[in-house]
């Protein structure tokens, strides 16, 4: 930090958080917050809400949150020291000058000013697209039967004939050179000085979650090579960590992602009604983007190309979302080539069919094996049997596996208890543990029940935000110990040392995160959702339940480290103490 830790907290708390919000959005009092419609994602009924008291925002709908600064910094792109700057102009606090160097000013505002040039640069697209020049892109795109409006909601652009329009645009406006090709807008030629990157392409702006574009994909209009041209990785476009469509697909409510490979595909697919769509960017889906998908939802719909790259890329994301801890099915699209083409031959009725028939990934996993042998040939078909027997050795937990056992029986014609016994002794040889073809196999259950773990500490952190007198009468038991390392103990321990001292200010321990996913997080674990039961003995209950969870989570971790930490063997025999205490002592909420 370069300000002092006071100075930003008297900025902070000289803002009222509800005044600065109501100056970007309409915001309406109901109980004690006050709410309005998420200026971070589309919807229609509000789910942002703004607690004076707490002096944070957080919206149920997307996740995001935070406080003053962290506001200003999602909705205007300013870096953290911006939004303190600009804060404390509107509160009349002056600022030391010059606390940080004019270089460190530039590396932290670097982010801001690439996002700037990209959106300058997608406005250009957008309009060259509606314009006389324009016209061969927009005919391209009505060609292939986009309506104005979904050209509109994509933000779809033409890149015009002369790449150095947009090089003149953007200097017009105040951007430098090096921006510029920092970008991956344009290039330098020695020669020439800067050129276009793309040129007479149709425009694809890449957008994040929260609507702000990180970079471009171009078409070519014909059947030119590279058919899509892609801007490079830069400081905010990591293709592994987003996704194309995802800034809409996310408050879809679907219940379920459809994840496909290409920029026209999401397109289409949202077109016809299916605005769960989102692609990965032109490189393989990543584990990075599994983890984002999670945030909103279990399941994915794979809607992969039909041919061999297609199959191959379904069958590693099959991998990866099992890794991480998701589910996967697979569409079926034969016989055309990719859900776009789907959508135009057959329409968006019998896309919803297949949508429905998506198949388990097991058995799509199986169905590709069984392409590599002749089942007319005895010994081939035992080989393949014995694949399956091994492959169902994946499911280390008994009732899947023979559930797993019983449908591969059924489907491909083996005795079932011939394939059990199969299964019985591979998993004999091998160790179910240790599965044959996913060694890592067990990950996505431990990962799920870590997730189970940091949602206990989440509610007891958002109780005891809420509530922090009710800290005195668990204290004996609880401390920032009990949570996990990282962002959890660190919140943990501050928020339990202000609520001994009587003073909780959630808002401010936000800002001891300076990066925007820092402080969502932080801001995340005050508003978990607590299923408040009506009675008062439920209630009782449901907090007691959360404290001795947490308790529990945190013995058993201090046991499996006991062997190696000294430390972690004295709190794991204190802490069986204090959980069996804790077991039969009433919790009074009044
Ligand atoms: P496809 O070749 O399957 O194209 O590439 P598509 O999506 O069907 O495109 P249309 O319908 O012909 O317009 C799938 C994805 O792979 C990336 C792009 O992200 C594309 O959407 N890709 C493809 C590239 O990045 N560069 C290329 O040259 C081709
Ligand atoms: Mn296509």
């Amino acid at each position: 930090m370069y300000y002092p830790d006071e100075l930003i907290e008297e900025i902070r708390a000289r803002n009222n958080i509800v005044d600065v919000i109501s100056g970007y959005v309409r915001l309406q009092k109901k109980g004690s917050n006050y709410f309005g419609l998420c200026p971070f994602h589309n919807e229609k009924s509000p789910s942002f809400s703004v607690s004076a008291s707490k002096q944070m925002y957080y919206c149920f709908g997307c996740g995001a949150g935070g406080n003053v600064i962290t506001f200003l910094m999602e909705y205007e792109n300013w870096s953290f020291q911006e939004a303190v700057k600009a804060l404390a102009d509107r509160a009349g606090v002056a600022l030391p000058e010059m606390e940080y160097s004019q270089e460190m000013k530039r590396a932290q505002s670097r982010r801001a000013r690439l996002l700037a040039v990209n959106k300058e640069a997608a406005t250009f697209f957008y309009y060259q697209l509606r314009r006389q020049q324009g016209r061969i892109g927009y005919e391209y795109l009505k060609n292939r039967q986009l309506t104005d409006e979904t050209m509109n909601r994509f933000g779809l652009g033409y890149s015009g004939l002369n790449g150095r329009d947009l090089i003149g645009y953007l200097k017009s406006k105040g951007y430098g050179e090096d921006l510029i090709r920092e970008a991956g807008l344009a290039s330098a030629d020695e020669r020439q000085g800067l050129s276009g990157k793309f040129w007479n392409r149709v425009m694809f702006p890449i957008q994040d979650i929260n609507h702000r574009v990180i970079g471009f994909g171009g078409r070519v209009m014909g059947d030119a090579k590279p058919k899509y041209l892609n801007s490079p990785e830069t400081e905010i476009f990591d293709k592994s960590r987003n996704l194309y469509g995802l800034n809409h697909a996310r408050t879809s409510r679907k219940g379920s992602f459809i994840l496909c490979e290409g920029y026209m595909d999401v397109i289409a697919m949202h077109q016809a009604g299916f605005n769960q769509a989102v692609a990965s960017l032109g490189t393989a889906f990543t584990a990075g983007q599994a983890s984002l998908l999670k945030r909103y939802s279990r399941e994915v719909l794979l809607s992969y190309d039909s041919d061999g790259a297609g199959v191959n890329a379904a069958l590693r994301a099959i991998g990866i979302l099992k890794e991480a801890g998701m589910t996967g099915k697979v569409i079926d699209l034969t016989p055309y080539k990719d859900p776009d083409e789907f959508i135009k031959a057959l329409g968006a009725e019998e896309f919803q069919k297949r949508l429905d028939n998506a198949g388990n990934s097991f058995f799509f996993e199986l169905e590709q094996l069984k392409k590599g042998y002749d089942l007319q040939d005895p010994q081939a078909k035992t080989e393949f049997q014995r694949a399956v027997a091994r492959k169902l050795c994946e499911f280390s937990e008994e009732i899947e596996r023979e559930n797993y056992i019983e449908a591969a029986a059924q489907r491909y014609h083996i005795g079932f208890e011939n394939l059990r016994r199969l299964v019985g002794s591979y998993a004999a040889q091998t160790g179910l543990a240790q599965p044959v073809i996913r060694p890592k196999s067990g990950t996505s259950s431990k990962e799920t029940a870590q997730d189970r773990q940091i949602h206990n500490e989440k509610l007891l952190l958002t109780w005891l935000a809420d509530r922090p007198e009710l800290y005195a009468r668990i204290s004996k038991y609880i401390s920032a110990e009990d949570f996990s390392e990282g962002i959890y103990r660190t919140v943990a321990q501050r928020l339990l040392e202000e609520a001994e001292s009587g003073q909780v200010n959630p808002a401010a321990i936000i800002s001891m995160f300076e990066d925007e996913t820092g402080q969502r997080e932080a801001a995340s674990l005050f508003h978990t959702k607590i299923l408040q039961p009506d009675s008062p003995q439920g209630q009782e209950k449901a907090f007691h339940d959360i404290v001795c969870a947490v308790k529990r989570q945190s013995y058993e971790r201090d046991c499996a480290s006991m062997g190696t930490d000294v430390e972690a063997l004295r709190r794991a025999v204190a802490g069986k103490k204090l959980l069996e205490e804790l077991s039969k002592t009433h919790i009074s909420l009044q």
